[in-house]
C-alpha cells in the first residue's frame, strides 16, 4: 500500500512541476505547528534560491494548484513561504479503512524474499549469559522480526563462541581437578563416555575459576594455551570434552533465550567456520592480498581517505595461531557459500567497531563478498548503572541475565500490588512477562549506538514512555472490545473523524507503514517505540473523552470500535516486532 506521505508528496511534486519548478521541492513533513496544520511543505524556501524569486510568490503559485486537489481541506500559504496543509477527512478515513483490511496494515513486503543474515547473541560457551549479552539479543531479535515482517528472508545466527582460549582454560581446570578422567589418558583408544563429566552449574563455576587462576599462574595459562592449540588441531580427548561442553551449554543457552523470547534460525558456531580457513588463506596468498610481515600473515586495509590509522588485518600470527578476525572472515566465506545473503548485519558491542571495520574492508577488497553484498555493523552502546559505568551487581560483579530478569519482575510485581488493579496470584503470573517487556522496551527505546542508564524505577513505571504503559494501553483496549463484543461492528466502515482527538488518532495510525519501513531501513527500532508511545498517548486521550461503551449511535459506536481495534492491532503488531508479548490482564 502506498505510504500516506507519498500521496501528499506526489501531489506536491505535480504542483511544483505545473508551475515550472523542479519536482524535488515538493516534499511534505509533519507540521511542527499542529495547531495550524497537519503537514507542511518548505520547498518554496529552497526553490527561491535556485529560481531567484521570493519564496512567498513560489509558495502562492504552488498553493493555487494544490487548492484544486481533492486531498486537501485547506491549503495556506504563509510568510516567508511555507505551505500549510490540512488533509481532507474523507481521504484520512478511506486510507484507514484500507489499512484495516490489509494483511500487514499497509506495509509492503519490500524485502522480496532477499536473504539477510543477522549475527546477534554471540554468547560464548560455558560462560553464563550476563547483562552484556542482553542488548545484542534484544536488538537483534527485533531487527530480525521486523525484516521478516517486511518480506525479507531473515536468518538469525547466534554465532556461538566455541573456539577460543576459554575452551583450553576449562579443559586445563578439569585436568587439575580430575586428572584421572579418561579424556586425559593419551593411551586410551576406546569411545568416550556419553554423559558429560560436569553439569551446567559446575561448568559455569569452572570457567571463572580457571580464568582467575590463570591470571595469577603463568604455568597454568601456558598449559591452557597449549590445550587450546591441541584441541584446535584435533586432540581426540579434548575434542570429546569440547563436545560435552557444547552440548551442556547449548541446552542451557536455548532455555535462557527462550525465556526472553529470543530464538535463532541458525545455531552456527565459530568452529563451523574453521574448515574454510586453509583454502581461504591459500587463495588470499595466491591473489597477492596476504603477505608475510615479521612472521605474521597480514592484509593491508588502510585507505587513502582514512582520518585515523586502520591497522592491517592479521590472518595468522607468527606462532601459527589464527585470530578472531580470521574466524570472522572464514564465517563470511561460509555464509556466502551456504546462504548467498544480500546483507550480513552484526549486532555487537560498539567497542568492536575497529575489528569489524578491518574485517569488512578485507572481505570487500579481496572479493570474499560480491560488490553488491552489504556488510553492516550495528554497534550498540552500554547499559550503564547509576554511576555511569557498565551495569554491575550491588557487590560490583557482572550481573547474570536471569538475576536481572528476576529483579525487574519483582519490581513489576510490587507495582501491580501497589496499584491494586489485579489479584496477587495473577500479578505473580504475569510479572515476568511484564518485567521482560519493561526491560526490552527500556532498551529498544534508546538509539542503538547510545549508552543508556538502566533505571529500574522508570522502566517499570506504568506511566510515561515505558513498556508497561504500552501494555496497559493494549489491555485497556481489549477490555473495551470485550465489553462490546455483541456489537456488530463489521457492517460499518470507520467514519470520518468528528473531532480533533479522533482526527489526531487517525493521523497517527496512518503513519504506521512509513514508521515501520523506515525503522527497518535505517536500523532504528527506537522509532517504533516512539511511535507506539505517541499512538498510546493519543488513544488514551481519545478514550477519556469519548464514551465508547455507552455511545447510542450505532454507526458512530461501530466506527469507534473498529478504530480502537485497529489501534490495538497496530500496538500488538509493533510490540511483537519488538519481541514483546502482551498479557491478557494487567
Ligand atoms: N562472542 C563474541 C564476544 O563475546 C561476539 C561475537 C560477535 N559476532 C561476530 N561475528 N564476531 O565478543
Amino acid at each position: 500500500m502506498k505510504q500516506f506521505i507519498t500521496f501528499i508528496n506526489e501531489t506536491l511534486q505535480a504542483a511544483f512541476e505545473a508551475c515550472q519548478y523542479d519536482a524535488k521541492y515538493g516534499k511534505a513533513i509533519l507540521s511542527n505547528r499542529p495547531d495550524l496544520c497537519q503537514y507542511q511543505c518548505n520547498g518554496a524556501l529552497s526553490a527561491a534560491k535556485t529560481y531567484k524569486k521570493s519564496p512567498f510568490s513560489i509558495a502562492s503559485e504552488v498553493s493555487t494548484i494544490l487548492k484544486k486537489s481533492p486531498y486537501f481541506k485547506e491549503v495556506n500559504c504563509v510568510m516567508p513561504g511555507f505551505i500549510n496543509l490540512t488533509i481532507n477527512d474523507a481521504l484520512i478515513a478511506s486510507y484507514i479503512n484500507e489499512m484495516a483490511c490489509h494483511p500487514k496494515y499497509g506495509c509492503d513486503e519490500i524485502g522480496q524474499n532477499q536473504t539477510i543474515i543477522v549475527d546477534y547473541g554471540g554468547p560464548n560457551v560455558a560462560k553464563p549469559l550476563h547483562v552484556g549479552h542482553l542488548r545484542t539479543a534484544i536488538i537483534g531479535e527485533s531487527i530480525k522480526r521486523l525484516g521478516n515482517f517486511l518480506g525479507y528472508h531473515m536468518l538469525g545466527d547466534v554465532h556461538l563462541g566455541d573456539w577460543g582460549l576459554q575452551i583450553g582454560l576449562i579443559i586445563a581446570e578439569l585436568h587439575r581437578r580430575q586428572p584421572c578422567l579418561v579424556y586425559f589418558d593419551e593411551n586410551y583408544n576406546g569411545t568416550y563416555p556419553e554423559n558429560p563429566p560436569f553439569t551446567i552449574s559446575e561448568l559455569e563455576e569452572i570457567y571463572p575459576a580457571a580464568s582467575t587462576f590463570a591470571k595469577k599462574t603463568p604455568w597454568f595459562m601456558k598449559q591452557a594455551k597449549e590445550i587450546t592449540y591441541q584441541f584446535q588441531n584435533g586432540h581426540k580427548g579434548y575434542v570429546a570434552l569440547w563436545q560435552h561442553i557444547l552440548k551442556v551449554s547449548i541446552t542451557d543457552l536455548k532455555k535462557n533465550y527462550e525465556n526472553i523470547n529470543v530464538s535463532f534460525d541458525l545455531w552456527k558456531k565459530e568452529s563451523d567456520a574453521q574448515p574454510y580457513i586453509p583454502q581461504m588463506i591459500e587463495d588470499l596468498k595466491q591473489k597477492g592480498f596476504a603477505y608475510l610481515d615479521q612472521g605474521a600473515l597480514i592484509i593491508d586495509v588502510k585507505q587513502s581517505t582514512d582520518q585515523k590509522e586502520i591497522p592491517p588485518c592479521i590472518l595468522v600470527k607468527s606462532d601459527g595461531a589464527t585470530l578472531y578476525s580470521t574466524t570472522d572472515l572464514a564465517t563470511i566465506v561460509e555464509r556466502m557459500a551456504l546462504y548467498k545473503p544480500k546483507e550480513i548485519m552484526y549486532i555487537v558491542d560498539k567497542r568492536q567497531s575497529m575489528h569489524f571495520e578491518q574485517v569488512f574492508r578485507c572481505a570487500q577488497k579481496t572479493g570474499l563478498v560480491t560488490p553488491e553484498t552489504k556488510l553492516t555493523f550495528l554497534g550498540f552502546g552500554t547499559m550503564n548503572g547509576k554511576d555511569g559505568k557498565p551495569f554491575k551487581t550491588r557487590d560490583g560483579g557482572v550481573m547474570r541475565l536471569e538475576h536481572l530478569i528476576q529483579e525487574v519482575s519483582d519490581q513489576v510485581y510490587n507495582r501491580m500490588i501497589e496499584n491494586k488493579t489485579i489479584e496477587a496470584s495473577k500479578a505473580k503470573e504475569i510479572s515476568k512477562q511484564v518485567g521482560i517487556a519493561a526491560l526490552k522496551y527500556g532498551d529498544l527505546s534508546n538509539q542503538i549506538a547510545k549508552d543508556y542508564l538502566f533505571d529500574l524505577e522508570r522502566f517499570t513505571s506504568f506511566e510515561g514512555n515505558t513498556g508497561p504503559y504500552i501494555l496497559y494501553t493494549v489491555v485497556r483496549i481489549y477490555s473495551i472490545l470485550n465489553k462490546c463484543q455483541s456489537k456488530r461492528v463489521e457492517v460499518y466502515d470507520i467514519q470520518c473523524p468528528t473531532d480533533e482527538v479522533e482526527r489526531d488518532l487517525m493521523l497517527k495510525i496512518l503513519q504506521f507503514n512509513e514508521v515501520l519501513t523506515n525503522s527497518f531501513l535505517e536500523y532504528t527500532p527506537h522509532r517504533i517505540c516512539q511511535y507506539i508511545y505517541e499512538l498510546s498517548n493519543i488513544f488514551n486521550r481519545f478514550y477519556h473523552q469519548s464514551k465508547i461503551i455507552t455511545e447510542t449511535d450505532p454507526i458512530k459506536q461501530a466506527s469507534w470500535l473498529k478504530l480502537i481495534s485497529l489501534t490495538k492491532d497496530l500496538l500488538v503488531c509493533s510490540l511483537d516486532l519488538l519481541g514483546i508479548e502482551v498479557p491478557n490482564q494487567m
